[in-house]
């Protein structure tokens, strides 16, 4: 029997910018994810260093948090069977020139680092990413 999953995302500060928020929502909601929960919020500093703490040795993580934290974000807790890989799917590659046609990030994102979403990558993660923002 397959279970309903449980995954976050989360709209970031450029999708904000570029005013394409409703449009992102609207890619998620039509792939058939059900949105359970959604917070909108402007993360701290200690916040976003938290959240992305797995990236802190890498050389794109204080401009990642700079981004992070330079304006609105929603945070989506979303449900669908196999909801994790789903959203994923949908999401498209980190890198938007990588991305599969259709996908947020190949419509709304702009960069490596501002693309527009993020999503978490493995049943694990949701499980600490949603517990990090609606306990
Ligand atoms: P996200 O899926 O939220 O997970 C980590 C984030 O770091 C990623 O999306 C991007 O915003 C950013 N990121 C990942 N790789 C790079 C990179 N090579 N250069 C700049 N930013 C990156």
């Amino acid at each position: 029997m397959h279970k309903k999953e449980r995954t976050l995302a989360i709209i970031k500060p450029d999708a904000f910018e570029s005013k394409c928020v409703g449009q992102i929502i609207s890619v998620i909601e039509k792939a058939g994810l059900e949105i359970i929960n959604m917070r909108l919020l402007r993360l701290s500093n200690n916040e976003a260093s938290e959240f992305y703490s797995e990236h802190k040795s890498k050389p794109f993580f204080p401009d990642l948090i700079e981004y992070m934290t330079s304006g609105s974000v929603a945070v989506i807790e979303l449900e669908a069977y196999n909801a994790v890989n789903l959203y994923r799917d949908i999401l498209g590659a980190t890198d938007p020139s990588k991305a599969a046609e259709g996908t947020i990030r190949k419509l709304f994102a702009s960069s490596k680092q501002r693309n527009a979403a993020h999503g978490s990558d493995s049943t694990a993660s949701a499980e600490r990413e949603l517990q990090f923002f609606f306990g």
